[in-house]
């Protein structure tokens, strides 16, 4: 019998400010509804001056060590496309806040939002072959140019997962997978500047041919029929994008349902990312996190999901939910993160985004953070991470 690869835990983490749409919409002079509406989003995760991928990706892997221990982990693999660095890998930071043990293999992976998708798809080959467990790590920090029309979809989230190679308690990775890959400049990053460029409209346009291009890879696959769905996640860069990539896949499918069974489908999936924002590679997996937080019935269901990387790569695939996975959940401990932020007005947000420059030099950062971990400093052009004491 094959394997059974899959998601044994899932858990988030975010940053200690959030800012409201309604101070965006105070400085840019736009309707508020245009973000609420518009584009789907009530708010937007700050990240502290001393807060960054590192301190967040820890949290969300401390809270999987704490429950499951570090044990039959051999790899640890850290998805972002907000590098700290140009060598180092950013999971190496993380292996030493969550004191793993040297006997691990520690990665970084990019390619835009995919990036979080690619490292569950790799680490599942490796656990094929070697069985054990491994600790993926999505995080990521939306930041584009101020006063762009990107700056109402900014946010900032991590999601780790534990995957292992036998009896996953949450969901199962289906085998079947489609995929789309194009070289294309929709969103893209250079290595001088701490925000993104990006052509908006370009970048929906290419999102939505991506994603009927995967689902028809993967239905060519042996993948299921859009009916055989019981939900969708979709990756999130507005929560509304989620709506309109579903509704395109409908039509390219000659799939007709209700508006309420639509909304269904797709609702639970938003919530997280509404009051997170973009999170880039982590979105698809706070998109899951809300479903599963939220859905009822998912039990035996199987899940489509649908992960995009600007530039681009694309990747249509399913997840079949486990009938005691709510068991599993950490529905209290998500909502708490997410409750807890402090709100910022416009004014805060713009005095903690200068300490997000690329620049060089050294310097000293305030403590602010509420969660575990925070970067203190960077000293001889090392980054400085340590247990925080708020
Ligand atoms: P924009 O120019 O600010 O907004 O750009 P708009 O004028 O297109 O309006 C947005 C929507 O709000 C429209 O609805 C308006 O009608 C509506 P739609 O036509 O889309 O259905 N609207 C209103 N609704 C209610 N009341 C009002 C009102 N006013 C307007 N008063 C854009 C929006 C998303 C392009 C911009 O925010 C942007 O550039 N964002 C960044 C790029 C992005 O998120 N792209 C998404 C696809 S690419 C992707 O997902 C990858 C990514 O995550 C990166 C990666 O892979 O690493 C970004």
């Amino acid at each position: 019998m094959p394997v059974e690869i899959g998601v044994h835990d899932i858990a988030m983490a975010t940053t200690t400010y959030r800012m409201d749409v309604d101070q965006l919409a105070r400085a840019t002079g736009e309707d508020v509804d245009k973000y609420r509406k518009g584009i789907g989003q009530d708010s937007q995760s700050v990240p502290a001056a001393d807060e960054d991928i590192v301190t967040m990706a820890a949290e969300a892997g401390l809270a999987i060590m704490d429950r499951h221990g570090s044990d039959d982990i051999h790899t640890v693999v850290v998805a972002t496309e907000t590098g700290i660095d140009q060598s180092k890998s950013a999971g190496l930071y993380v292996h030493s806040l969550l004191g793993l043990p040297a006997n691990v293999r520690v990665v970084e992976l990019k390619q835009a939002c995919y990036g979080g998708t690619a490292a569950l798809q790799f680490v599942a080959g490796l656990l094929t072959r070697h069985g054990g467990k491994a600790l993926v790590i999505a995080a990521d920090i939306a930041r584009y140019d101020i006063g762009s029309s990107g700056e109402s979809t900014q946010g900032a989230a991590a999601v780790a997962m534990l995957v292992v190679a036998d009896a996953p308690a949450i969901a199962v990775i289906e085998p079947a997978v489609g995929l789309h890959s194009a070289d294309i400049m929709d969103f893209w990053r250079p290595n001088h500047r701490s925000t993104a460029r990006v052509d908006g409209r370009a970048s929906v346009s290419a999102y939505l041919e991506a994603c009927t291009s995967a689902y028809g890879d993967y239905a060519r696959n042996g993948g299921l029929g859009i009916d055989e769905f019981s939900a969708f996640c979709y990756h999130q860069p507005f929560t509304k994008m989620a709506h309109k990539a579903h509704r395109h896949l409908l039509n390219a499918t000659s799939m007709t349902i209700c508006q309420e069974q639509f909304e269904q489908r797709i609702n639970l999936s938003t919530l997280y990312n509404r009051t997170l924002g973009n999170s880039y590679t982590a979105s698809l997996y706070v998109a899951l996190s809300s479903l599963l937080d939220h859905g009822d019935g998912l039990a035996g269901g199987t899940i489509g999901m649908f992960s995009y990387g600007s530039g681009c790569v694309a990747e249509f695939f399913a997840l079949k939910v486990q009938s005691n996975h709510e068991d599993h959940l950490r529905r209290a401990r998500t909502r708490e993160l997410i409750d807890s932020r402090v709100p910022i007005d416009y004014q805060q947000y713009l005095a903690q985004r200068q300490y997000s420059d690329v620049g060089g030099g050294d310097r000293e950062f305030p403590e602010l953070t509420r969660g575990p971990f925070r970067l203190a400093a960077i000293r001889d052009e090392k980054r400085v991470y340590e247990a925080a004491t708020i």
